[in-house]
């Protein structure tokens, strides 16, 4: 069960240990604060912020996405909104490796199966996966995470492609396509765009259609990024070979059609779930709080997208 802890006069805290804050909970806690430390799975609107009141200065998300946020609504009050860019980069990325890795070399399925005790003896066409070095990663959203995961790939041998956007202006290590053209020649799409109005449903059914029917899609990033139903649809009729998932629409729910599919791996939102990983989130979102309350500038604000 979730707890929300009052750290000091009216500053409130949030406790991650038992999944998202019960509403009621959050918006009866939130009175009167003058700093909020929140994670994804709470949604911070114009409510919540009303609740706490004209005291609320800063909310700090433990996250470096803030998809969760009403940005307009907290900023239309004068509250500052901070997140944890840079110190997730890292881990995210090896998270995105290790999905890559596991659908391309179908590592789950073939864990899966020596699980399952049946009878087998190498042979060469047994568990064939494809091969990492020489094929092409599509990149979407070429920001911290991307290149951090552009740098892993190229050093398994991939060839790094990326769509245009703000990180990819100028960069002088990869190849920028526009979108279309990155689905329809990448052996891998790789999704690390920020969610927001431009990218929800940004890979529907015609997107994934235009991919190779060998392709895999890994998603790091946000779940809403793709259209599940569609992805669904793709992976049964074979328009796409595989996807690796750590995120996901309706969180924590994934559509019920990926829990049967072989060619799918699944992880629990959990991209940057590394012990010193986490623990660096949650002191850049303390130092964001403690430096708005002194009256210094937050070290990682967010402004309006
Ligand atoms: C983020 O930071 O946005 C991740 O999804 C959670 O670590």
């Amino acid at each position: 069960m979730e707890r929300l802890s009052m750290l000091g006069p009216s500053v409130v805290s949030y406790d991650d240990s038992g999944g998202p804050t019960p509403r009621g909970l959050l918006l009866d806690s939130v009175r009167g604060a003058c700093a909020m430390v929140v994670s994804l799975t709470e949604r911070i609107d114009a409510e919540v912020l009303d609740a706490a009141g004209p005291s609320l200065r800063v909310v700090a998300n433990v996250a470096v996405g803030t998809d969760n946020i009403d940005l307009a609504a907290a900023h239309a009050r004068g509250v500052i909104v901070t997140n944890t860019p840079d110190v997730l980069t890292e881990a995210t990325a090896d998270l995105t490796m290790g999905l890559l890795l596991a659908v391309q070399r179908r590592i789950v399925e073939a864990d899966a199966f020596v699980r399952s005790q049946e009878p087998w003896a190498w042979a060469p066409d047994f568990f064939v996966g494809e091969a990492l070095a020489g094929s092409t990663l599509g990149i979407v959203g070429y920001g911290r995470i991307g290149r951090a995961t552009a740098r892993r790939a190229r050093a398994f041998g991939m060839r790094i492609l990326a769509s245009p956007g703000r990180g990819a202006y100028g960069a002088k290590d990869v190849n920028v396509v526009e979108l279309p053209e990155l689905l329809r020649r990448s052996d891998v799409v790789s999704l690390h765009c920020p969610l927001n109005e431009r990218t929800r449903h940004l890979i529907g059914a015609r997107e994934l259609e235009s991919m190779k029917r060998s392709a895999a899609l890994v998603n790091t990033a946000r779940g809403a990024i793709v259209d599940e139903s569609a992805l669904v649809r793709a992976l049964e009729t074979g328009a796409i070979r595989a996807a690796g998932l750590d995120v996901f629409e309706h969180e924590p729910d994934p559509h019920p059609g990926l829990l049967k599919l072989a060619n799918v791996v699944l992880t629990p939102h959990v991209g940057s779930a590394d012990a010193a990983t986490r623990r660096a989130m949650a002191e850049m979102a303390v130092a964001n709080v403690v430096a708005v309350l002194r009256g210094g500038d937050p070290l990682s604000p967010v402004g309006l997208r």
